[in-house]
Order: structure tokens, then C-alpha cells, then sequence
């Protein structure tokens, strides 16, 4: 899908000048962990290899750089995440929020720090389709990011296989999970980047994914304490807006994100970094002589 064939929202420049003015009203703009909430959770997956048991996964979303998070903000943070020492890092979208011309190199810069091991994957949100996938992928590329756009990367460990799916921006319809699924390795566990978390409905369906990591949503801004859920639900996210759900056999998490495309107000909804532990649910098979 090509930039001039997406459709944008209305008065881009009136958003753009709105995202400006909230964000220079703003007096403290510098990264603390403390701020920060490090969700670290385990989550089983069926059949996989014990050379994947105890992958630890990091994913960040919705950074949406330029507003509320400066470039020197995300500076800090990526130095705060390359000291968590996981294996692999996932981005599932909404690096821009409506200005990319001015951020565009931190951004860059930023993402390039970011330190794996095992690589660095990730997908588009909705508002980098808005200000411009190509731009994105760019960046993606210099940044050695894996772009899982409808796309699917294998890794390897031993005799063991691990599918790292992605599915591009369902608010925008540029999702074609039959692509993805045409791309995998049969009878392989598999995860799956999608910025949307409500397409967990459609991913669940073809049984094909044993996960989807997903972002958007901002976890609404505002969590109601003990029920831990949200009433405040944007289009794709109204069924499965923060936290773990399953979805048929799949497991789905949605991550509060990092900032926000509007007020920057968040109760009880700290921003998110995330880091999932893979654990299997395979038995050992022990040699007995
Ligand atoms: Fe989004």
C-alpha cells in the first residue's frame, strides 16, 4: 500500500499545530524509570523448542515521538532498555503521532541504539501510515529493524523453530494476514506483531498463532483500579484494550504503550515497557539408559 493511497483523518495541520502546543506546555519532560511500568510476564506457548524456553522479549509501542516524548526522553529510555539485557526486541508501531518532519532522525538515531541479540522486529501503526510508511521503513532499514509488515521472520536454535509474524495497520486495511500465513513455517509456534489489538479476533481464528503482541490502545488513559480494565476503548481496541486475554487458543497482550496521541493524562496507566519471558509447555524427553 502506497502513502498517497492511504486515508487520513481531517485537518492534519490543525492536528499537527494542537500536538505542538500541548507539547510545549509541558515542564517536565525528562525519562525516569520510576515512571515507568516494567511489566515482565511469562507466558506459555505450545510446541516450542526447549532452545526458545526462557526467550525474553521487549516490546515498546506507541512512542508517538514529539508528543510529550522528546527526543532526549526516548534517548534515556532506549539506555534504560539496553540494560535489561533480553534477547529480542519488538516495536508495534505509532512511532509518530502527526509531525514526523522534525523527529524523523531521532528517531533514527534512537531505534539504532536499541541493542538484541537476537534482532529487532517491528511493525506500523496507524499514524505512521498517516504521516508516512515509506519514511518509516526507511528508518526501520537504517535502524537494522526486521519490518514484519505482512511478513514473517523463522529463527532458529538448534533443531528448534520459532515464527515471528507481522500484520500491518488494520485501521488502515493494510493487514493481509493470509499473506503472512502463505510466508510461515508450518507447524511452528508463532507470535504476531499487530499495532491493533482487536485483531486478535481475526488472528485467532486461523489457529495459526500461539500469540499477538499489541499496542494502541494506551491502555485508555485510565485504568479502573482492581477490575485492572479500561472503559475508555478507541476504535480497534474496544475488546481487548490492556493486559493478557486469551482469544480462543491464543494468547493476546495489549501494552499500555509509552505516550499518547492526546491529553497526556494517564491515571492509574503508567507508561509500559514490556518484557515477555517464553516459556514451553513441551515435556523434556530424558534419556533413560
Ligand atoms: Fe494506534
Amino acid at each position: 500500500m502506497k502513502d498517497e493511497d492511504i486515508e487520513r483523518p481531517p485537518a492534519m495541520k490543525v492536528r499537527q499545530g494542537i500536538q505542538d502546543a500541548m507539547t510545549y506546555s509541558l515542564p517536565d519532560k525528562k525519562f525516569n524509570p520510576k515512571n515507568i511500568d516494567l511489566v515482565e510476564i511469562d507466558i506459555g506457548l505450545n510446541n516450542l523448542g526447549w532452545n526458545f524456553n526462557n526467550l525474553r522479549i521487549l516490546n515498546l509501542t506507541d512512542i508517538h515521538l514529539g508528543q510529550w516524548i522528546n527526543p532526549e526522553y526516548l534517548e534515556e529510555l532506549v539506555d534504560y532498555v539496553n540494560t535489561l539485557n533480553v534477547d529480542l526486541i519488538t516495536l508495534t508501531g505509532d512511532y509518530f503521532s502527526y509531525n514526523l518532519e522534525d523527529y524523523d532522525k531521532s528517531l533514527e538515531k534512537s531505534l539504532k541504539k536499541l541493542e538484541a541479540p537476537y534482532g529487532k522486529f517491528g511493525v506500523l501503526g496507524n499514524h505512521d501510515h498517516w504521516m508516512s510508511a515509506e519514511k518509516i521503513r526507511t528508518i526501520f532499514k537504517s535502524a537494522d529493524i526486521v519490518d514484519l509488515s505482512n511478513d514473517v521472520h523463522t529463527l532458529q536454535m538448534g533443531e528448534d523453530y520459532l515464527n515471528l509474524c507481522g500484520v500491518d495497520s488494520s485501521t488502515v486495511c493494510a493487514d493481509n494476514i493470509d499473506e503472512v500465513i502463505a510466508k510461515m513455517r508450518q507447524d511452528t509456534p508463532s507470535i504476531l506483531l499487530a499495532h491493533e489489538p482487536d485483531f486478535a479476533k481475526e488472528s485467532s481464528q486461523t489457529k495459526k498463532f500461539d500469540l499477538q503482541i499489541s499496542g494502541h490502545s494506551h491502555g485508555g488513559q485510565f485504568i479502573i483500579p482492581a477490575v485492572e480494565t479500561t472503559p475508555f476503548r478507541g476504535p480497534n481496541s474496544t475488546k481487548y484494550p490492556v493486559g493478557l486475554y486469551k482469544v480462543g487458543e491464543m494468547t493476546q497482550y495489549t501494552s499500555k504503550g509509552l505516550g499518547t496521541n492526546s491529553f497526556r493524562i494517564r491515571i492509574n496507566c503508567k507508561p509500559e515497557i514490556t518484557i515477555i519471558t517464553l516459556k514451553t509447555t513441551k515435556r523434556r524427553k530424558i534419556k533413560i539408559e
